[in-house]
């Protein structure tokens, strides 16, 4: 067999047999399919597609492509939660803490930024000292002990899509559907919990740009999940505007962090509590959405979940003082602001680019190598649907480096729309795919 063949089947449009998918997954994994080959088999895929016997034997052949966890290990019933990625997307760090608050263990494998969109590993690194490799011993323990513990994909949990992921993440094929189900389901899969709550963005910042391909994409994921025997539940959720105000990796913290403590933005709370009710009711903590939103508030105004981030923290070496001291966490020596020309309404907040701008800032990687600055980012002060009157200042744009800040600043200025009239307030959870 031989991988030129493989990637030219797919670039015609052919059908891969499970072989050929083997072969390429466990090559590109072992080192003897290079970089360049992979990336050409992830555009082939982006651009032709997969059928559904494809993507499921992708899924499985990443999935075992190094070890499987066995959660076993650790005590109760383990539901694990996923975001496709979005703008301003802190859902991990707030859902995590809640839902172990709860009494539910949350033993959580996260990823790093891809594309225009944050990961919780890069977030959670802005916590001095904060380890997001831990040994198997540690991960156990520290989810047995606190009831909550994250951390990166470690060299053998699925060491295809660890390797693909930071590839597909510099080629431009993220936004494929059968890419992402398989990176995703075969991350949890690997990752061993009982059940999987998925959270799929839909909107000009998420990688599915409308409800049909969220939709396709959700389906997707819920069948792999039923059919290898966890009970999946998949949210469809707004991403047409940033979650939240902070955007950039300390600033989201410091957001996750007031949402802990009874202050978060409202679209955050909502999509957060949606997220964790579905996870409670699968682990069967709660009988319905009420029950369960009772148990979470509670979660939340007892100070239960914002001590488990605490101990979460600092048995991962992180420095906890952080969560009540923010001085602590990486910030930003310079900032800009952009304001509005006009007044009116914000009819739309060009979200993708708003991610793009964080990049630009250094929030984000441009290469695999690149290192990125953990206390840049944006902060919004208007939302879809707030009025505003010209000269308003519309966002701040934090950064550690004054080219970057001059080319993000003007990139920006494009971001905001504003219009006569009040817009409808987007519909925040879209579609419940169970
Ligand atoms: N999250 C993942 O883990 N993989 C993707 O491909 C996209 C989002």
């Amino acid at each position: 067999m031989r991988m030129y063949d493989i990637i030219k089947c797919k670039r015609d449009g052919g059908e891969l047999s499970r072989e050929e998918i083997e072969f390429f997954v466990n090559g590109f994994t072992r080192g003897s399919i290079p970089d360049y080959q992979a990336s050409a088999m992830a555009m082939a895929i982006f651009l032709k597609g997969m059928s559904e016997r494809e993507i499921a034997d992708l899924t499985l052949t990443m999935a075992h492509s190094g070890d499987v966890m066995d959660l076993s290990r650790i005590n109760g019933f383990k539901v694990d939660k996923h975001s496709t990625g979005g703008v301003g997307d802190k859902t991990t760090i707030v859902v995590g803490a809640i839902v172990a608050a709860c009494g539910i263990p949350v033993a959580k494998m996260s990823g790093r930024g891809l594309g225009h969109t944050g990961g919780t590993i890069d977030k959670l690194e802005s916590f001095p000292n904060f380890r997001t490799s831990l040994t198997e011993e540690e991960f156990y323990d520290n989810v047995n002990k606190i009831g909550f513990a994250i951390a990166g994909q470690t060299g053998n949990l699925a060491p295809a899509d660890k390797k693909l992921y930071a590839l597909r993440d510099v080629t431009a094929t993220v936004e494929s559907i059968p890419l992402i189900a398989s990176s995703i389901m075969s991350k949890k899969i690997a990752a061993g919990a009982d059940a999987i709550v998925l959270d799929v963005k839909c909107g000009d910042g998420a990688f599915m740009k409308d409800i049909d391909s969220a939709r396709a994409l959700a389906k997707e994921m819920v069948a792999i999940g039923s059919n290898v025997g966890k009970k999946t539940v998949a949210i469809i959720s707004d991403m047409e505007q940033p979650l939240g105000f902070n955007i950039g990796n300390s600033l989201e913290v410091i957001e996750a962090i007031e949402t802990l403590k009874g202050r978060g933005p409202a679209d955050l709370v909502k999509v957060s509590l949606t997220l964790a009710t579905y996870m409670l009711i699968l682990a069967g903590k709660a009988k319905d959405e009420s029950e369960a939103m009772q148990i979470l508030n509670d979660a939340i105004g007892s100070g239960r979940a914002l001590d488990i981030l605490r101990k979460m923290v600092a048995a991962q070496g992180g420095d906890a003082r952080a969560v009540d001291d923010y001085s602590i966490l990486p910030g930003a020596k310079l900032s800009g602001e952009c304001k509005a020309v006009e007044s009116g309404y914000v009819s739309r907040i060009a979200c993708e680019e708003t991610g793009e701008c964080c990049v630009v800032l250094g929030a984000g990687r441009e290469t695999k190598e690149s290192e990125i600055d953990l206390g840049v980012g944006i902060v919004l002060s208007k939302k879809v649907g707030d009025r505003v009157n010209a000269g308003d200042v519309l966002a701040t744009l934090y950064a550690n480096d004054e080219k970057r800040l001059d080319e993000a600043v003007k990139r920006f200025e494009c971001v905001y729309h504003i219009g006569p009239k009040a817009p409808e307030r987007p519909v925040l959870i879209k579609d419940i795919i169970r």
